[in-house]
């Protein structure tokens, strides 16, 4: 165990909910391989928790008896992975070689001015988190922007805000 990572992120694993640790553990528990299988570790503990904060990361790297720095390092590698709280719906911007030629990051700009919201983050009222990702393999698209797992293509910067306009509508529905 790598101390002064630990000391790095200094947090309190007590705060984190003991009754989704408990699942967490039985889940490590069943694992014959537990380091082996750190990915699939943090996978249920993204299902569990909704996102990996750092106590969350800190305490499965002392279970698995890792550096913290080795979990932190493959969590921020995967995109997949989020070290924030997700809001109600997830935009991905592609910014993958394909879409950036065609624009993606003028997308990514009007989304953050209309979310008010960096890249990485979730909106206040907890609706949205905007985030960035690679090449989803639907170049023909481009550019690309999922949201949630709904693929949208050829999206421009006048279009966009009626996409999200969309789960905007259905969220006042409360859908
Ligand atoms: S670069 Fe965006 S889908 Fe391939």
């Amino acid at each position: 165990m790598n101390n002064a990572q630990d000391r790095k992120i200094n947090l309190d694993t007590k705060q984190l909910d003991q009754t989704l640790i408990n699942e967490l553990d039985t889940y490590i528990a069943s694992l014959d391989d537990k380091v082996g299988n750190l990915i699939h570790v943090l996978h249920k503990g993204q299902s569990l928790f909704g996102y990996l904060p750092e106590n969350l990361q800190l305490y499965i790297a002392r279970t698995l008896d890792l550096p913290a720095a080795k979990v932190n390092g493959v969590v921020s590698f995967y995109s997949y992975f989020t070290q924030e709280p997700r809001g109600k719906h997830t935009i991905s911007v592609c910014m993958g070689t394909a879409c950036f030629v065609k624009g993606s990051d003028k997308i990514r700009n009007k989304l953050k001015a209309d979310l008010k919201i960096e890249t990485g983050k979730m909106t206040d009222d907890g609706q949205f988190s905007l985030i960035d990702i690679r090449c989803v393999g639907a170049c023909g698209l481009a550019p690309v922007v999922l949201v949630d797992d709904k693929v949208y293509g050829h999206v421009t910067v006048d279009n966009i805000g009626e996409i999200i306009n969309k789960y905007r509508e259905e969220n006042h529905d409360g859908n």
